[in-house]
C-alpha cells in the first residue's frame, strides 16, 4: 500500500490539472522508450526482408527468431509454438477457426462476458448449422461457475472448444486457467484463453497448464500496436491461417513486422524483469483510489474482489442525470476512462458485460485501467473530481 496522506496528493493534483490523465490503460499503453529503441534499428539500418539470403535478410530474421525466443522462454513455451500476429483480434479468430477447421469441434463453450473479439467470433461460427454454441453460467461477481462447465463438458456430444478469457477487460475477473485447463483434458476438450489482459501484468508458464491456444497483444503492457502471438501447443496440428509465403514456419504468410515483434520481446522482457515492482506500484495505486473514493463518494460499489486483475477498477456510481453524463465530462475535464469495451463517442454506448451481470438498471459503471506511469496524485485528481461531478 502507498503512502495514503492525501494534503501533498491533493496539493500536487491542483499542479496537474492543466495535463491529460490517462486512465485507460486496459484498452492501450504508451510505448515504453526502452521498447521505442530497441525497435528503431529494424526501421532504420535494419531493414531487409528476412527471408532475403544475403546479409540483411539474415540479420532480420535472427532478431525474428530471438525475439520466438525469448517470448516463448518467458511463457514457459517452446519456439515453436509461439506465431507472431497482429494482435489480440488475430490470434483469438485464428484460434476459434483452426479448432473448428482443424480439430474437428463441433460446439463451443464460452461466456456472455467474453472480448468482442472471441464473442462476435463465436456468434460468427454458430451461424454454421453443423456448430453448436454454450455460455458457461456466471457467479454474481462474473466469476466463471466452474461446476456449470463440468456438467457441460461432462453431458456434451460432440468434440468442444472451450474459450474462456484468462482475465476480464472490463471488471477484472480472473480465470482460475489451469483447473479449467485440468477439466479440458478430464473430458478431451480444447482450450483457448484470451490472454490479453494477462500476458505481460503476470507470470504465465504454460509448461504447467493443459492448454491448447492463447493469444496475447503487445499494446497492452507498453510494446507497440499491431502486434501481438498466438501460442499453439505443440501436440496441435493446425492448417496455416493466411496462405501465400513460408513465414512464420508455412503458417502465417506476409512480411514480417520485424520492428513489432522486436517491440513484443522486448516489451515482455522488459513487463516480466520489473514484474515485482511494477505490479506492486500498480495494485497500490488502484487500492488508493478504492479508498480515497469510498471516502468522498457515497453509494459507490466496485465490480472486482480480492482476486481481480490488479490493472483495473471498475466503479459502479449510482444513476442519475448526473453520472450519466460522467464519461463525457472526465473526457472535458481531459480524464481519460472508459464505460467499457463498446464505448466508442465519450457516452457510455453500454457494456455488454454489465449487461450480462445484470448491473445496467441502476448504476453507471465507469472503468479505470492503471499502468507504471500513473501516480497517486493523478489518483487524487481524478477522485476530487468525480466528487465534483456526481
Ligand atoms: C481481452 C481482450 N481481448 C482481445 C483484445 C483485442 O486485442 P487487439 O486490439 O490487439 O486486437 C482486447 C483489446 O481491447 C482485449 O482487451
Amino acid at each position: 500500500m502507498q503512502n495514503t496522506s492525501v494534503q501533498p496528493a491533493m496539493q500536487k493534483a491542483s499542479e496537474l490539472s492543466k495535463e491529460r490523465i490517462y486512465l485507460d490503460n486496459a484498452a492501450t499503453t504508451p510505448l515504453d522508450k526502452e521498447v521505442m529503441e530497441a525497435m528503431i534499428p529494424y526501421m532504420s539500418t535494419h531493414f531487409g526482408n528476412p527471408s532475403s539470403i544475403y546479409s540483411y535478410g539474415r540479420e532480420t530474421r535472427m532478431a525474428i527468431e530471438a525475439a520466438r525466443k525469448e517470448v516463448a522462454k518467458l511463457l514457459g513455451a517452446r519456439p515453436g509454438e509461439i506465431f507472431f500476429t497482429s494482435g489480440g483480434t488475430e490470434s483469438n479468430n485464428t484460434a476459434i477457426a483452426a479448432a473448428i477447421r482443424d480439430l474437428g469441434c463441433r460446439h463451443i463453450i464460452s461466456s456472455a462476458i467474453e472480448h468482442h473479439a472471441v464473442l462476435h467470433t463465436v456468434e460468427h461460427y454458430g451461424h454454421d448449422q453443423n456448430i453448436s454454441t454454450s455460455n458457461v453460467q456466471l457467479l454474481a461477481n462474473g466469476e466463471v461457475d466452474y461446476n456449470d462447465l463440468e456438467e457441460q463438458l461432462k453431458n456434451g456430444s460432440q468434440k468442444t472448444l472451450v474459450t474462456l478469457m484468462h482475465g476480464n477487460n472490463e471488471i477484472g475477473t480472473l480465470l482460475d486457467i489451469k483447473r479449467v485447463g485440468e477439466l479440458c483434458k478430464k473430458y478431451d476438450a480444447i482450450l483457448h484463453s484470451d490472454c490479453v489482459q494477462t500476458v505481460g501484468h503476470y507470470p504465465v508458464d504454460l509448461s504447467s497448464v493443459h492448454i491448447h491456444f492463447i493469444s496475447a497483444a503487445g499494446h497492452k503492457f507498453h510494446g507497440p500496436k499491431g502486434t501481438g502471438i498466438l501460442y499453439v501447443n505443440g501436440s496441435v496440428n493446425i492448417k496455416p491461417f493466411i496462405i501465400g509465403g513460408g513465414q512464420e514456419r508455412n503458417m502465417r504468410a506476409g512480411t514480417e513486422n520485424v520492428y513489432g515483434i522486436v517491440g513484443f520481446a522486448k516489451a515482455l522482457e522488459k513487463a516480466m524483469r520489473n514484474y515485482e515492482v511494477d505490479s506492486s506500484y500498480i495494485k497500490g495505486l488502484r487500492n488508493y483510489m478504492m479508498e480515497r473514493l469510498t471516502q468522498e463518494i457515497a453509494g459507490l460499489s466496485f465490480n472486482c474482489s480480492e482476486q481481480s486483475l490488479y490493472t483495473i477498477l471498475s466503479v459502479g456510481f449510482p444513476k442519475t442525470e448526473r453520472s450519466e453524463f460522467l464519461l463525457f465530462n472526465l473526457d472535458i475535464n481531459n480524464i481519460c476512462a472508459s464505460g467499457g469495451s463498446a464505448c466508442s463517442s465519450g457516452t457510455d454506448v453500454g457494456s455488454h458485460v454489465m449487461r450480462a451481470l445484470n448491473k445496467t438498471e441502476n448504476t453507471v459503471t465507469i472503468r479505470f485501467s492503471f499502468s507504471k506511469y500513473n501516480t497517486q496524485e493523478e489518483i487524487e485528481l481524478v477522485v476530487l473530481k468525480l466528487k465534483e461531478l456526481i
